[in-house]
């Protein structure tokens, strides 16, 4: 696909559009279950344990990796921002798998990892957006996303792209090791292939709300982002998002941390984004919420359509994205985020496409 952001202001806004094609495609080579080298899921099959490395928002993929590759999948795993990783000792060898994610497929601190996991006797996969890209040249397998070129250097299509991509390796690897009944399988199956629609339709739901959020919040010197259980990860990217092309302090937190420290943050009228959708800790969730609201607090809450609750009745602004399986509902929650820190970011007259300071791809530790 050649890069064009022909009838958007910037590729970003084009690069958040295109989500559900770029899901659509990946889908649909997953389907082929096409993968460079070894097949990543009959390794995985066989493995005691597996390990995500990755940095920035393959990072935060990995995060919801680890919940679908141990929920779906029955393999006991873990994760760590790469450049943690490989200067901790790590304890992997012969029986492990190492997974490295990197849309670009050149990050330094990544490839340093699989490095020395590959030293240390484990199994070295990748998850890539770019193929001929020096992962695809060094892990033993690698699956790969199609999202298309992504020029914007804040990922957004290959962010959705690799939860999909590790939502179907999870479901193969869970076949695999007989902890995924057929049916069971085939529903989730179902969910994934539904992400493409689900997708457009939280771009829909979100703009309105989202519109509403720019102009009253376009200003803020300070954002929290809260979430827990996959919406955590969802936080943590959208927090990322906007300090990265809004360049506003945000702080992402697990939301039942938030009595530990950051709720003495907030004051009347903080901007507070909620990631509210359908968990098996959404009661909690929704303690968290009005403990914002008591100390004065501005809510935007992102909920799963069916299961809002008293979120609805907590929250300034409210997203409301379709129900998915639990697992999967990063990828449609995401999007809101995605709109809200770019509609900030060309509120204060920035330019989303070329943020301050970062670099698409970091082949330097
Ligand atoms: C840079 C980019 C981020 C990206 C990170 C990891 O910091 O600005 O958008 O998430 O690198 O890149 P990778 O290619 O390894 O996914």
């Amino acid at each position: 696909v050649r890069p064009s952001h022909a009838g958007h202001e910037s590729f970003m806004l084009a690069e958040i559009g295109e989500q559900p094609q770029a899901l659509r495609r990946t889908l649909r080579a997953q389907s082929a279950a096409h993968a460079i080298g070894e097949a990543p899921w009959e390794t995985l099959a066989g493995a005691r344990s597996v390990s995500f490395v990755g940095c920035g928002t393959s990072h935060h993929a990995a995060l919801v990796g680890r919940y679908l590759l141990e929920s779906w999948g029955g393999l006991r795993a873990e994760v760590d921002v790469a450049s943690e990783w490989r200067h901790r000792d790590p304890d992997v060898g012969p029986g492990d798998v190492v997974l490295g994610i990197t849309q670009s497929g050149e990050t330094a601190d990544t490839l340093g990892a699989l490095r020395l996991a590959r030293e240390r006797g484990a199994h070295v996969l990748g998850l890539t957006n770019v193929p001929g890209s020096q992962i695809t040249r060094e892990a033993d397998g690698t699956i790969l996303t199609d999202a298309g070129t992504e020029v914007s250097v804040a990922a957004t299509k290959t962010f959705v792209t690799q939860i999909a991509a590790l939502a179907g390796l999870a479901l193969r690897t869970g076949v695999a090791r007989g902890v995924l009944e057929p049916a069971r399988a085939a529903l989730l199956a179902d969910g994934v292939e539904r992400l493409p629609d689900v997708v457009a339709q939280a771009q829909e739901a979100a703009a309105a709300p989202v519109a509403r959020a720019v102009e009253r919040w376009a200003e803020e010197p300070f954002f929290l982002f809260l979430g827990r259980h996959v919406g955590l990860p969802v936080a943590l990217e959208g927090a990322l998002k906007l300090k990265e092309i809004a360049y506003v302090p945000s702080d992402a937190y697990a939301a039942g941390e938030m009595k530990h420290g950051p709720i003495a943050l907030l004051s009347e009228g903080t901007p507070v984004i909620c990631v509210a959708t359908e968990s098996p800790v959404l009661d909690k969730l929704r303690s968290n919420v009005a403990e914002v609201r008591a100390r004065g607090a501005h809510v935007l809450a992102i909920a799963t359509e069916g299961c809002a609750g008293s979120i609805a009745d907590e929250a300034d602004e409210l997203v409301l994205i379709p129900p998915t399986d639990v697992l999967l509902s990063p990828v449609p929650a995401i999007v809101p985020l995605q709109l809200l820190a770019y509609g900030i970011a060309r509120a204060r007259g920035l330019d989303p496409d070329r943020p301050r300071n970062l670099a698409k791809t970091v082949t330097v530790e």
